[in-house]
C-alpha cells in the first residue's frame, strides 16, 4: 500500500570534508518531513555526520571517491544508507567496539559507531575489504498526528 508519507531520495558527492556538513544538513531537511523533534533531528544529524566522516577518513583515506546516501521515509521512520567504495573493514565486530580506532594518531576517539548506535534505533554495518562499506541506520520518529495531517488525509 502506498502511504501518504512514503518518500525516497538519493545523494552522491565527493569525499571532501566540506561535504560532511552538506550531507548532514540535506538529510536533516529531508527527514524534517516526518516532523521530528529538535532532539530527534539532532540525533539524525550526528549519526550522518559520523558515518560520512568515516567514509572520508577511513574509507578513502588519502584518496578521493564517491559517497552515496539513500534515504527512505515511511509513516513514522527514516532509513538512511551511507556507503563508500573505499578500503573496507576487516573485522566489523572489533571496529564497532567503543574506543577502538585504527587511527589513534589522528586524534580519533573510536566512538563513531557507538554514537550511531546510541542515537539511532538500528545500525547495520556491511563491509568487504577493498570493495567498500555500507552503514544502514533506522530511526523511528515519534510523530504526533496533528489536525492538519488528519484533514489532509481525509479530504477528497
Ligand atoms: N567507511 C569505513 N571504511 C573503512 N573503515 C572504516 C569505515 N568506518 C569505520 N571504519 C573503521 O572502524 C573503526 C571505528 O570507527 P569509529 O567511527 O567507531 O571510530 P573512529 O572513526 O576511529 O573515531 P571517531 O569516529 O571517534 O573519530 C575506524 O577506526 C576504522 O578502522
Ligand atoms: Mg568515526
Amino acid at each position: 500500500m502506498v502511504n501518504f508519507y512514503d518518500n525516497e531520495m538519493k545523494l552522491e558527492f565527493l569525499s571532501k570534508s566540506n561535504n560532511e556538513a552538506f550531507a548532514r544538513i540535506t538529510v536533516a531537511a529531508f527527514a524534517s518531513q516526518l516532523d521530528p523533534t529538535i532532539e530527534e533531528l539532532a540525533d539524525i544529524k550526528t549519526a550522518v555526520s559520523e558515518a560520512v566522516t568515516n567514509c572520508i577518513i577511513h574509507g578513502y583515506e588519502d584518496t578521493e571517491g564517491i559517497i552515496k546516501i539513500n534515504c527512505k521515509l515511511s509513516a513514522n521512520s527514516i532509513i538512511i544508507e551511507i556507503s563508500d567504495n573505499g578500503k573496507g573493514i576487516e573485522d566489523i565486530s572489533i571496529a564497532k567496539e567503543p574506543l577502538y580506532t585504527s587511527k589513534p594518531n589522528l586524534e580519533r576517539s573510536g566512538m563513531g559507531f557507538t554514537i550511531m548506535e546510541s542515537f539511532m534505533d538500528e545500525v547495520k554495518i556491511e563491509s568487504v575489504v577493498d570493495i567498500g562499506t555500507k552503514v544502514t541506520m533506522k530511526k523511528t520518529i515519534k510523530r504526533e498526528e496533528n489536525l492538519e495531517d488528519i484533514l489532509e488525509k481525509t479530504k477528497d
